[in-house]
């Protein structure tokens, strides 16, 4: 039997919603073809946004959106994004396909989309703004800052009015560069720090807007990264923003995202595991330079990076999206659930279209992916206090894997969510449930499962894998213990009160 243990009592930080988060880049049919259709598509839209992908990503309450890279960031000259469409200049998207970038999708147009995305009463959809320190100059991130934010009389400002829009955006999330220990200009550490102070500096605040500066942060586990940069440039710096992708291969040969064994789904599984081994360890480095957790470890690009799709452009990075991708999702979500001192935001790669999607569209079909629901299931989470959770798990049957994991937390409402994953792919887990401090039973409980691993949503079949009510879960005698039955690949939340 596995045991989960909730001390109720030593709740104390909340899990932001920023974890929750969602990076698209100029890539593939992320933006074009993808949200943007163009005014003129019968695509039904508003200034050439899909609406359709619009009340999806509401649904799952969007907090925030990262753009316009990745490797793009650090090639990309925001001035080329923006004036009459017909006077962009246009640039090749040497990373991702060697296409043409017409730059019709650019500041204004970004910022537009995060409103769409944003629910009146509530939370924005912030954006994140990742700027250009690989290839731009200081000048150029200034003045990207000053354009977005500076409300009065200034050279950028009345270049904004000019295009259009009076009031400043007041964009709070800025990125000083993107992987520059790779694709932003394979920068030492050293380098990247120095650099890193001398473009923060111009990040200016503008009125009530002080700037949440993001520095590149390491690349999985080079630590030594993370150690240059905290003692370089803290308290310069707000968020450090790690990468980290679960490729169950290797780069040549990264495997299919739909055609895959039980052998591949363990490997899946314990790489995407190492995620807690990494942001454990770069939190404990952070903590030397940090004891007070100021900096936000952020978790800037997750996310399974399977082989394209046979017959696709290999720079275009679409993959397909199975019930394994949702069981990959939950495990991310628990882990920075339960970093939610450190991890204050998370960006999956790709929303639409691109590596783990959680949206994929094909003319005017748009289908939601198991990934998504994933999302949706998880929404429960945002800005709910933690309540730390005790695993002991027993190892799925086939590998040394423990087969459980799990978060918790309490909403404003006073209702407690338990999410739990089973990887194990063939046996149901039992698990009983103890919450200390207080005494509860499961009023609802949801599960997204499915006969195979290699279960997924098409154009064609939509709703194969889907959130379901979950019933699996009992009270025993009293005393807050419940007992829980979770089948094989399986990710459950129950609510509690
Ligand atoms: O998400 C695809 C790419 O992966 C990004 O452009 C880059 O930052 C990372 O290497």
């Amino acid at each position: 039997m596995n045991r989960i243990v909730i001390n109720t009592a030593d709740a104390n930080v909340r899990i932001s919603r920023h974890i929750y988060g969602h990076f698209s880049e100029h890539l593939g049919r992320c933006i074009y073809g993808g949200y943007l259709v163009g005014e003129d598509s019968p695509i039904p839209n508003v200034r050439g946004i899909r609406k359709d992908i619009v009340a999806a990503l509401k649904k799952i309450k969007i907090p925030n959106l990262r753009w316009p890279g990745g490797c793009f960031a650090d090639e990309y000259h925001w001035k080329d994004g923006i004036g009459p469409h017909n006077e962009r200049p246009k640039m090749i998207n040497t990373h991702w396909g060697g296409v043409t970038e017409d730059n019709s999708f650019g500041t204004h147009e970004f910022l537009d989309l995060c409103d769409q995305l944003s629910e009146p009463g509530n939370p924005r959809c912030e954006p994140v703004i990742c700027g250009n320190l690989g290839s731009g100059t200081v000048h150029e991130m200034a003045q990207w800052v000053e354009y977005c934010n500076f409300d009065g009389t200034s050279p950028m400002a009345e270049v904004r009015k000019k295009n259009g829009r009076e009031k400043p955006w007041n964009v709070k999330y800025w990125g000083v560069g993107n992987e520059n220990w790779g694709c932003g200009g394979n920068m030492t550490p050293e380098f990247y720090a120095d650099n890193y102070r001398r473009y923060a500096t111009y990040v200016r605040k503008y009125g009530e807007t002080a700037p949440f500066k993001i520095a590149c942060g390491p690349n999985g586990d080079n630590y030594n990264w993370t150690r240059i940069l905290m003692e370089k440039t803290c308290p310069m710096v707000n968020g450090i923003d790690l990468h980290h992708y679960t490729v169950p291969g290797n780069w040549e040969h990264k495997g299919s995202s739909t055609e895959f064994a039980e052998s591949e789904w363990y490997v899946t599984m314990r790489k995407a595991y190492f995620m807690d081994e990494l942001v454990h360890k770069h939190g404990a480095i952070m903590d030397e330079f940090d004891p007070k957790r100021t900096v936000a470890l952020i978790v800037g690009e997750w996310g399974n990076w399977f082989d394209v799709e046979p017959g696709t452009n290999p720079g275009f990075l679409y993959q397909q999206n199975t019930l394994r991708d949702a069981v990959v999702a939950a495990v991310h979500f628990n882990i920075f659930n339960n970093y939610a001192e450190r991890i204050r935001m998370a960006n999956i790669a790709q929303t639409v279209n691109v590596l783990q999607s959680v949206i994929l569209t094909e003319g005017a079909k748009m289908v939601l992916t198991p990934t998504y629901h994933a999302f949706d299931m998880y929404k429960v989470h945002h800005d709910a206090v933690k309540l730390p959770v005790y695993v002991e798990s027993q190892n799925c049957t086939h590998f040394n894997l423990p087969a459980v994991t799990a978060s918790a937390s309490e909403d404003d409402n006073g209702k407690i969510h338990v999410s739990m994953t089973n990887i194990d792919p063939k046996n149901e887990q039992g698990i009983r449930l103890e919450l200390r401090g207080v005494s509860v039973k499961p009023v609802s409980g949801w599960i997204i499962s499915s006969e195979n691993m290699q279960d997924r949503n098409t154009f064609e079949t939509e709703n194969a894998v889907k959130i379901q009510n979950f019933n699996g879960a009992r009270t025993e005698g009293v005393g807050g213990k419940i007992t829980v039955n979770i089948p094989p690949k399986s990710v459950v939340t129950l609510a509690l009160a």
